[in-house]
């Protein structure tokens, strides 16, 4: 096969050659000392880009997601999430097995938490029927909401009923660079509601590994200790910090090309008979469409997703979904061209007889 369009997820970008150039001659040490002078260099640029007074580089965004949960709560406490958030849904339950923690899903189409129903859901210690309220977490870009950016003015509601009953706020930022280049914004502004937030490198910010989680002193030293824990611990971590700052220096920016790549993938597919989207929700890079009704394949729509997504891969474009939705994510490794490629593979799948 020739050329793959790889549009399953922005994770699978691969280091470009000046990436992989910075990575090689980073300055190490052991970090699990301290020493690393590349690990301690990106921690305090996403500390001061973030807006927060430090930050904790870690293997992953789950690993930073947990850590948080770790730190805010304790056993038996519960946290209030969005019901579609990826730390509720994709991290392999770690909130119960890590934790011990309870989490309260609630729902809205965009990612937003209803300041009404959160009160309602929010208990103190008084009662021993309930588990205690001590952290509500947001996700910003929310992924399964369809990348949308999550309204601040929204996130400074729930802030405010947050501070106002001791309970503390954590974001998931896996994307965070996405929703400020899309919303035009200062990314410390996005991060300030929050006491905790997690960012990912190896997303559309193009490095192949790690994460950091940024907040107060006191509570990322508490977070270090679990990170040892568990065994995120890692030695001569420069090598990885150095392609996490060459993305600071030469991968924000031009996630507005990726935004407009999605733009022009959901708009071309919102023309194509049997396809459809969502056009409102495509705000950044990631685009969830689906079968039309009337397409044939629609008939049986889990088994014709799998379909659509099995054909596409004869062609060589490769999307993610299942049985139960269709989603194409734009990234550092596809450009013009493969956004024209894949249009015109989706508009021949979709004219082949069934
Ligand atoms: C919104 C969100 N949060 C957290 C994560 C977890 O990141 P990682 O795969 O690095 O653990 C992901 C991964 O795709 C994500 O989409």
């Amino acid at each position: 096969m020739s050329e793959i369009i790889d549009l399953r997820s922005d994770t699978v970008t691969r280091p470009t050659p000046a990436m992989r150039a910075a990575m090689i001659t980073a300055a190490v040490g052991d970090d699990v000392f301290g020493d690393d002078p590349t690990v301690r260099s990106l921690q305090e640029r996403a500390a001061a880009w973030l807006g927060k007074e430090v930050a904790l580089f870690v293997p992953s965004g789950t690993m930073a997601n947990q850590l948080a949960v770790r730190v805010h709560c304790r056993p038996g406490d519960e946290a209030i999430v969005h019901a579609a958030c990826h730390i509720h849904n994709f991290e392999g339950g770690a909130a119960a097995a890590i934790s011990g923690v309870t989490l309260r899903t609630l729902t809205s189409p965009d990612g937003t938490l209803n300041p009404a129903e959160v009160a309602q859901h929010i208990h103190g210690d008084q009662d021993p029927h309930l588990s205690p309220t001590r952290l509500i977490c947001f996700e910003n870009t929310h992924n399964a909401c369809g990348g949308v950016v999550v309204p601040q003015k929204n996130i400074r509601d729930v802030a405010e009923l947050a501070r106002s009953q001791g309970v503390a706020l954590h974001l998931d930022g896996a994307r965070l660079a996405n929703a400020a280049v899309a919303s035009g914004g200062d990314i410390a502004a996005l991060a300030a509601p929050f006491d905790s937030v997690s960012l990912c490198f190896s997303k559309g910010l193009g490095a192949p590994v790690g994460s950091v989680l940024a907040g107060p002193k006191p509570l990322i030293d508490e977070a270090k200790r679990w990170r040892k824990r568990l065994g995120g611990g890692m030695r001569q971590a420069g090598i990885l910090a150095a392609a996490g700052l060459h993305a600071l220096d030469h991968h924000v920016e031009r996630l507005a090309d990726d935004h407009r790549r999605a733009r022009v993938l959901a708009t071309a597919i919102a023309e194509t008979p049997g396809l459809t989207v969502n056009l409102d929700s495509v705000q950044t890079n990631l685009v969830f469409f689906d079968l039309a009704a009337d397409h044939p394949l629609a008939r049986d729509v889990g088994a014709g997703r799998l379909e659509l997504i099995r054909r596409a891969r004869g062609y060589g474009l490769l999307i993610a979904g299942g049985a139960h939705r269709l989603r194409a994510v734009t990234h550092l490794d596809v450009d013009d061209h493969g956004i024209a490629k894949a249009i015109a593979i989706l508009r021949k799948i979709t004219q082949e007889p069934t």
